[in-house]
């Protein structure tokens, strides 16, 4: 600072000049201060797994943002709890976090993925009202930060993007008023599904989720998350989905990449027939603790990668693994690495993990507990 003072005085310019430079100096420390966002995914249906990850085991993580997913509505605009065990426990032992992380803010996901959205696309579409005071109601009486809308979409003609900017308007309105702060979550698969302009406005985080840019109802080898495109089976990227939200308007301090935490796991026709792109004839076998056939909790998978072949392309930043007529794509500490350098090489918000409980909750595979949530925490407080 007085190297800063001498510097004035020699050169005798006025006060002007050193409110300028105080300025330069405090815009500097707040952008050394801002910090990006990691906004972490707790599904509830972990709750109910064999061996259960509950809200609680969360607490030793260091994200910006949790998010609780999730719960429904109704057609009629209500909040639809989807377990009992959020009333009974779930969403008091998710407030739990604050006590170690007293900055993070607890979102509540209004989930589409359980149901097709059908009835989220109802509401805002019929009982859009009464969907912004259920949420506002529902926000205040569970102490959440903020709600995130879920409108990842399987298919771009599920929902009128006009009825859901106006609704995003609304909601914000309603929620400036008891100071709670509004999320969207959006699918990378579907950019035309979205009024951009509006989204980013409106909300406070847009959370892109980058990964599943082949619908999992296809049975074509994909790489889960590419991070470049290249032709012809990855046309479509995380870099290329991020380039059409920002041209369309999307604010970069406001987009949010999502990362899976889980793996993408396909049954193959052949064992020769293993390239992306060929034809599988299903997802893979559904994991001893999670249950859902294609995919796999990093803990499910981590430790028999080693039997694995596997194949890494620099193009698109992606690594999958085979075995027999096992396919899997899975994001690697290096594919991790190279998409926090994009984030931070482009300026965005943050990133969002994809959940939680699917990562290596316990430590199984060696690298330290929440391994995804962990670097990028590390990485985004040491450059
Ligand atoms: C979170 O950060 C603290 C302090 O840097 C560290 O001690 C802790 O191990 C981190 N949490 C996890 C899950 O690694
Ligand atoms: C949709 O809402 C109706 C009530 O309007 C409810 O009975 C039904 O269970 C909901 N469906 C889902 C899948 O949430
Ligand atoms: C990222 O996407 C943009 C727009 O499509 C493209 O111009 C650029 O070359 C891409 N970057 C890489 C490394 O592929």
């Amino acid at each position: 600072m007085s190297v800063v003072r001498n510097w004035l005085n020699i050169s005798g310019l006025g006060r002007k000049m050193k409110c300028l430079c105080l300025a330069l100096v405090l815009t500097c420390l707040s952008v050394v201060a801002a910090q990006s966002n990691i906004v972490c995914y707790y599904d509830n249906r972990a709750a109910g797994y064999g061996t259960p990850t509950v809200p609680r085991s969360l607490s030793s993580t260091n994200c910006t943002h949790y998010v609780y997913d999730g719960v429904g509505v109704t057609a009629q605009g209500e909040i639809r709890i989807l377990s009992s065990f959020d009333t009974a426990s779930g969403f008091d032992d998710f407030q739990s976090i604050r006590r170690t992380n007293t900055n993070a803010k607890l979102y509540v996901l209004l989930v589409s993925d359980r149901d097709g959205g059908k009835n989220l696309t109802n509401a805002i579409a019929g009982r859009s009202e009464k969907l912004v005071n259920s949420v506002a109601i529902f926000l205040e009486q569970y102490n959440f930060d903020g709600v995130e809308i879920d409108r990842r979409t399987s298919s771009k003609d599920e929902f009128d993007k006009s009825a859901l900017a106006r609704f995003v308007n609304r909601l914000r309105s309603r929620l400036y008023m008891i100071n709670k702060q509004l999320a969207v979550s959006v699918s990378a698969q579907f950019n035309d599904a979205y009024d951009i302009t509006s989204l980013s406005l409106y909300a406070d985080l847009i959370n892109l989720h980058a990964y599943n840019f082949v619908a999992s109802t296809v049975n074509t080898l994909a790489n889960l998350a590419p991070l470049f495109s290249s032709t012809p089976n990855n046309v479509v990227s995380v870099n290329s989905t991020v380039t059409t939200w920002l041209a369309a308007g999307a604010r970069k301090n406001k987009l949010n990449i999502v990362l899976a935490t889980y793996a993408r796991t396909y049954t193959l026709a052949s064992e020769d027939q293993r390239t992306v792109g060929a034809r599988g004839i299903g997802p893979g076998e559904a994991g001893a603790n999670t249950k859902r056939a294609g995919i796999l909790g990093r803990y499910e998978i981590c430790n028999q990668l080693s039997e694995y072949g596997s194949v890494s392309d620099t193009v698109t930043a992606t690594t999958h693994y085979f075995k027999g007529k096992s396919w899997i794509s899975i994001e690697t500490e290096d594919t991790l690495v190279q998409k926090l350098t994009y984030v931070l090489d482009n300026a965005l918000a943050g990133v969002g993990v994809f959940t939680l409980d699917l990562d290596d909750t316990d430590n199984t595979c060696g690298n330290g507990a929440y391994r995804i949530s962990e670097l990028a925490h590390q990485y985004f407080t040491t450059g």
